[in-house]
């Protein structure tokens, strides 16, 4: 079990580099795992990630332009492909085959850049996670954000496991009453690739939000499912029903739920972009539906932002301590235990990487 705060980056995975929005404005930089990363489109639209410094003088290219072949330095010229090659050097006709610059693979689906950090040989297309419902606005209408937050990306997970936290943390808004939080039925497993859970709360007010967006008038089932696929993602699920309308047989009928994404991907080890969209499934022909609950999350998640901040600061005091369990820890714990073989796997492939 991995009980420290701060936990170490997983190299050989995808992350979210980006929302594909991002890239409308041209060349986007960000810092991915201590890496300087320039993402971009080239002249035809598809997308590449650089390592953000030339090899030439080490000038930045997010300072540079978007030309035919690909992307020119805003120093002197030099111009890359998505692949990292030099493809011309103003003034000369040999390109020497160290003139190269750091690239790694990136993968548009789903309106999501894709970035893999590890070996390039292992980026597997087929282990990025189906996320369709960006592409489905008749379903699933949808809005995107980022935050950056100053914490490992690992308490992230955490508190999306641990939804305790919802009574305490986000009292006015999600929130509800803790006692029926922390009484709620959880049935928890681990998975192939993380963990899940599903929370019912039955026979249950709705919380503020809800009551906003499903028009709720009397006490509802609720359910909360949360799956975590390691390292950085969690999908969620949540919604609620009239008590009485059988939430639990199906909880696809017409009624109050939605869809999110959650991908913590690390900046530094004590920072993190949080990538999130919320999609909602009723109401689906009102725009003002989606943006009334964008609305209503933005602020929650700024609570979760600023409680893991304020978490980082303390354990940066001393990062080595170990975090003690609780019993509400028992998903949060199971995600734990999947990092710790994905920590295992990736210094394997690392060390094999390195020979
Ligand atoms: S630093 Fe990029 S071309 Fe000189
Ligand atoms: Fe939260």
């Amino acid at each position: 079990m991995t009980r420290e705060a701060i936990q170490p980056f997983i190299r050989n995975a995808w992350y979210i580099a980006a929302w594909s929005e991002e890239l409308d404005d041209g060349l986007l930089a960000r810092t991915i795992m201590n890496e300087p990363i320039v993402l971009y489109r080239d002249a035809d639209g598809t997308p590449g990630g650089l390592e953000d410094r030339c090899c030439h003088r080490g000038a930045p290219l997010t300072h540079g332009t978007i030309v035919e072949a690909g992307l020119e330095c805003g120093y002197h010229g030099l111009t890359f492909d998505t692949k990292g090659n030099c493809v011309r050097i103003p003034g000369q006709k040999n390109i020497p085959p160290q003139a190269r610059v750091r690239s790694y693979p990136v993968v548009e689906r789903d309106q999501i850049l894709w970035i893999w950090m590890g070996d390039p040989a292992r980026a597997d297309e087929t282990l990025i996670i189906d996320y369709p419902y960006h592409d489905q606005p008749g379903e699933w209408p949808h809005r995107k954000a980022m935050f950056p937050i100053k914490a490992n990306y690992m308490l992230m997970i955490d508190n999306l496991m641990d939804l305790t936290h919802l009574g305490y943390v986000h009292r006015q808004t999600i929130g509800g009453n803790p006692g029926q939080h922390v009484a709620a039925d959880m049935d928890t497993r681990q998975t192939d690739h993380g963990a899940y859970f599903i929370r019912w709360m039955l026979d249950h007010d709705p919380p503020p939000t809800y009551r906003k967006g499903g028009k709720f008038e009397g006490k509802v089932d609720r359910w909360q499912e949360f799956e975590y696929v390691g390292p950085s993602i969690v999908l969620q699920w949540s919604g609620a029903l009239d008590v009485g309308r059988g939430a639990q047989e199906d909880r696809n009928k017409t009624g109050f739920h939605l869809r999110l994404l959650h991908g913590a991907t690390p900046e530094t080890e004590t920072s993190f972009h949080y990538f999130w969209s919320t999609a909602n499934g009723y109401r689906q022909d009102d725009p003002q539906a989606t943006q009334e609950m964008y609305d209503e999350i933005y602020p929650t998640f700024i609570e979760d932002k600023e409680i893991m901040e304020a978490q980082q600061a303390r354990v940066n005091l001393d990062p080595e301590r170990a975090l003690v369990g609780i019993h509400a820890d028992s998903a949060l714990s199971l995600a734990r235990l999947s990092l710790a073989k994905l920590i295992e796997e990736d210094r394997n492939m690392m060390a094999v990487a390195a020979e």
